[in-house]
């Protein structure tokens, strides 16, 4: 049986909400992953240091004992952020980065950021301290196409900032479009960005196949299988920009099954099963490694994890349904399906 081991992977970008559901999901991610940026999108949002350190304690109660992981809490920009409390709590280990979500972008964006002028102050801070700046690359306003939303951001909000401030450290969340391979390329060095399984796995159609699949929506929303196909040279490829962060973003079956669904897709439970699968189809498994383990500690200058994993090609079936107590129950990427890998149960030092 066909079989893999490389350095225990990090999951760049992930969503672990709070209460019963955050208790639910992080166990998912801490057995695959050595490390995690956890988005700040709660309701009320992670907005200042003590937040973030109160969160970061509610996310570590939920580490299952004897497994290894580390929640690397970020801050949620607002038009009022406060630089000093944010570059102090980067400078104690608590805020990773900061998340700039345009406002009404996405999931809980209603508190975000008006224009980029409101943050800039903040922006030249974080520029000074070294500490990197994680967006959420779409454009809002009505009149833009939702699948435009992207590369509009691109043209008119990133390449000025990028010019504005020129030694701050950007990573553009789950990039899918060639537009944005292409920003974070012509960046290198000092921009990165993060794939999800989802936009490497499928393009557009996949919401529609067969009737309309809400466990298949999340933003940005999928593209054209053009983007997916450059998505997909961008981390076959090798490129160091390029690192793996899931955007598992668990919405409880009810508000996603419903007349006006949530965005996100929980991949936590099978995400190294999806981008495994991508990178067998590419016939790229010798640059796994590199995507899921190195790229994103070597962005951030942070050393890859000790341990080694291995991996086989081994058929598992996917759980149809996660139950969350008194609230109701998360449905994963692939549920119901076969994945094509699994865990191999031992761990292994780095030689
Ligand atoms: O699909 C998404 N879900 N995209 C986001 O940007 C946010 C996330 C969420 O928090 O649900
Ligand atoms: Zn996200």
């Amino acid at each position: 049986m066909q079989r893999i081991s490389f350095r225990r992977p990090d999951d760049w970008h992930v969503h672990f909400r709070d209460g019963a559901v955050l208790a639910e999901v992080v166990p998912h991610t801490a057995r695959a992953f050595g490390r995690a940026v956890v988005m700040p999108n709660l309701a009320p949002p992670v907005t200042t240091t003590a937040a973030a350190t109160a969160y970061r304690a509610r996310i570590l109660a939920a580490v299952p004992a004897g497994i290894d992981f580390s929640p690397l809490t970020t801050a949620y920009l607002t038009d009022d952020s406060d630089a000093a409390d944010l570059i102090t709590g980067h400078r104690e280990g608590v805020l990773f980065g900061a998340k700039l979500y345009p406002a009404h972008a996405t999931t809980n964006s209603q508190f975000g950021v008006t224009s980029i002028a409101a943050i800039a102050g903040v922006l030249a801070a974080m520029e000074r301290a070294g500490m990197p700046l994680l967006v959420h690359g779409e454009v809002t306003g009505a009149e833009v196409d939702v699948f435009d939303r992207e590369a509009r951001f691109v043209e008119t909000v990133l390449v000025p900032l990028l010019a504005d401030f020129p030694g701050l450290k950007v990573v553009l969340e789950h990039v899918t479009t060639a537009e944005g391979v292409a920003v974070v390329q012509a960046h290198a060095g000092r921009m990165a960005a993060t794939v999800t399984p989802q936009h490497l796995l499928w393009d557009r159609n996949a919401l529609f196949r067969g009737g309309i699949r809400p466990h298949l929506w999340c933003l940005p929303v999928l593209k054209r299988s053009t983007h997916k196909r450059a998505l997909r040279a961008a981390v076959t490829g090798g490129d160091p920009s390029f690192f793996l962060g899931t955007d598992t973003a668990p919405h409880l079956r009810h508000t996603k099954e419903t007349a006006c669904g949530c965005a996100g897709i929980f991949s936590a439970p099978t995400a190294l099963e999806a981008y495994l699968t991508v990178f067998a189809e590419e016939g790229a498994l010798d640059r796994f490694e590199a995507f899921a383990s190195l790229n994103g500690p070597a962005f951030h200058g942070l050393p890859p994890n000790e341990m080694r994993v291995t991996w086989e090609a081994r058929p598992r079936l996917v759980a149809e349904a996660i139950a969350v107590p008194g609230e109701g129950e998360l449905v994963p990427m692939f549920a119901g399906e076969t994945v094509a890998w699994s865990p191999v149960a031992t761990e292994t030092e780095a030689a």
